[in-house]
């Protein structure tokens, strides 16, 4: 029967276009955000335009809306051709695309007006929560479902990644949510003190995790064999890493909480977890890698596998940065610098961006059964994106580790010897390094746009057939 059945292709097709739309708006407002805080003045004195407003629109536009189309583009993908089988329940996938689009409008519109729950990564207002958490049961139960209609006996790896992603962050946007409305846009968080921030953390933390890592890893095991033609290196590392990460992640949240009023032993234990956590991280990082073993000279000629590859070894950057920045002596430098802004864009851009674009020119000519129009244009976004993140990333880090320095300086008196102005102005000239790179990356990504758009224009969608069933 089942040779008869086509994918249901239709829920990845919208979804992959929509973190190409996604990805150009977010980054649109982290562009926009990058200049305002070079020239204040591009604030253009407007409320809803101000840097305070838009820069939650930029974090959630990039994380749910380009991170989160991607990562269900690619769930609903993957799943369907690990499996052998069709979506479980359909109308309910497509329900999940609607729905998150949805919730992004919904942010679009809520975030520059002001409404704010003011928590981190989950800004959003409360009947917003609650129609993300119907929309992400629902993926659950198209995603599980899918797997238990399998037709093939083994369960493939990159399934157990986006399990844990959908089943984590389930967990924690339901309880870090929780909250106690006032009226149609206003709640309070149904914690207090430091048990909130400790939650928020927790939330915070493994929204990296799991968002960020889990369900972009899934990607990796997925998209890098088959674009590199080879299998993965080692089944056993990947076991391993994942149950690994799945134990450690959920402890590490209090390193966002070093020197607060968070009891000292909790932060100690945050720290000595992140620690632990590059291990498993660099298993991952590894199994990527080595997965090119015997295929290292296809990254001449295919800028596909470069964006893959190069997102691979930005992971493994940011996992030793990571566990670095979270030693509290360490911590008591960068917390509050823009080093956390360097590190947190060397995992976005680097890892989460790169990984998203080399698994979409991958994804979706195939899903129009074309060849991508220009390979040239590819390896065109490749180098713009680089450059941009390395001065992206590399500015930050000069500026971070320069503020972290000039804020402790003091004299042999005692006073301090930079006043605060002083160390903005020395910030300055990196703002507008920052502003350039990212402007950089927002190119390559029309550029991508533009790609995409000349190899699917006025092209029918295919219908994939499923492999009949395999026999064990
Ligand atoms: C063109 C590309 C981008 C530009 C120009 C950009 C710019 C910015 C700017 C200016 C900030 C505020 C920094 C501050 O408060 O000092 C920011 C914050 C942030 N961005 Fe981006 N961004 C870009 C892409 C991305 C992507 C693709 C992601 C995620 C996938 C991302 C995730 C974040 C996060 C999580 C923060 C908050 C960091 C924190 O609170 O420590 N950004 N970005
Ligand atoms: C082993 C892995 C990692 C560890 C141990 C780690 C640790 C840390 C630490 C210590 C901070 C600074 C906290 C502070 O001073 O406030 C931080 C911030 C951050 N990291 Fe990582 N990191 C890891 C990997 C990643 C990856 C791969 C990404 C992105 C894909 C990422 C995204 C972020 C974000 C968004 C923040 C800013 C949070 C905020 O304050 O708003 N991290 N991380």
């Amino acid at each position: 029967m089942s040779e008869q059945m086509t994918y249901s292709d239709k829920v990845v097709r919208q979804f992959s276009i929509m973190t190409i739309v996604w990805g150009i708006v977010g980054m649109l407002v982290g562009v926009l955000i990058a200049s305002q805080l070079a020239w204040p003045a591009m604030n253009f004195d407007t409320a809803w335009l101000s840097f305070g407003r838009l820069r939650p629109l930029h974090t959630n536009a990039v994380i749910f809306a380009f991170g989160g189309s991607a990562l269900f583009a690619t769930a609903y993908y993957v799943v369907q051709r690990t499996c052998h089988t069709t979506l479980f329940a359909p109308k309910l996938a497509a329900f999940t695309f609607w729905g998150w689009q949805v919730v992004i409008l919904s942010a679009i519109i809520t975030l520059p007006l002001g409404f704010t729950s003011t928590k981190e990564y989950a800004e959003l207002e409360w009947p917003i929560d609650i129609l993300i958490a119907i929309v992400w049961i629902s993926f659950g139960v198209v995603f599980f479902g899918t797997i238990a209609r399998r037709k093939v006996k083994s369960i493939y790896v990159a399934n157990w990644f986006y399990g844990a992603l959908i089943i984590a962050v389930a967990m924690l946007h339901i309880v870090n949510s929780a909250a106690i409305p006032v009226s149609f846009l206003k709640s309070y968080s149904a914690y207090a003190g430091v048990q909130d921030a400790m939650i928020q953390w927790w939330y915070g933390h493994n929204a990296v995790g799991f968002f960020l890592t889990a369900g972009f890893l899934g990607m990796m095991y997925y998209f890098l064999p088959k674009q590199a033609e080879r299998p993965v290196y080692s089944y056993r590392l990947s076991v391993v890493h994942f149950w690994a990460i799945i134990f450690v992640y959920i402890w590490v949240g209090p390193h966002h909480l070093h020197y607060t009023a968070l009891p000292d032993w909790t932060q100690s234990l945050g720290m000595a977890l992140s620690l632990i956590l590059l291990a498993p991280s660099w298993g991952g990082m590894i199994n990527g890698m080595m997965t090119l073993s015997g295929a290292w000279e296809k990254l001449r000629t295919d800028p596909v596998l470069k964006f893959l590859v190069v997102s691979v070894s930005f992971y493994g950057m940011s996992t030793f940065e990571g566990p670095m920045m979270a030693i509290k002596t360490i911590n008591a430098l960068s917390h509050y610098t823009d080093w956390t802004i360097g590190h947190v864009h060397s995992g976005a851009l680097g890892w989460v961006a790169f990984i998203t674009i080399g698994s979409m020119y991958h994804l979706i000519p195939r899903l129009f059964g074309r060849e991508i129009y220009s390979v040239d244009l590819i390896n065109k976004h490749f180098w713009i994106a680089t450059i941009g993140v390395v001065l992206y990333i590399t500015s930050m880090w000069i500026s971070g580790i320069m503020q972290g320095l000039m804020w402790r300086a003091v004299n042999d008196d005692g006073t301090l010897t930079y006043s605060f102005v002083q160390t903005v102005q020395a910030t300055n000239p990196y703002y507008i390094i920052r502003f350039l790179g990212g402007a950089m990356f927002l190119i390559g990504m029309f550029i991508m746009a533009y790609n995409i758009y000349k190899t699917i224009a006025g092209q029918k969608a295919v219908e994939v057939k499923v492999p009949a069933p395999i026999q064990h």
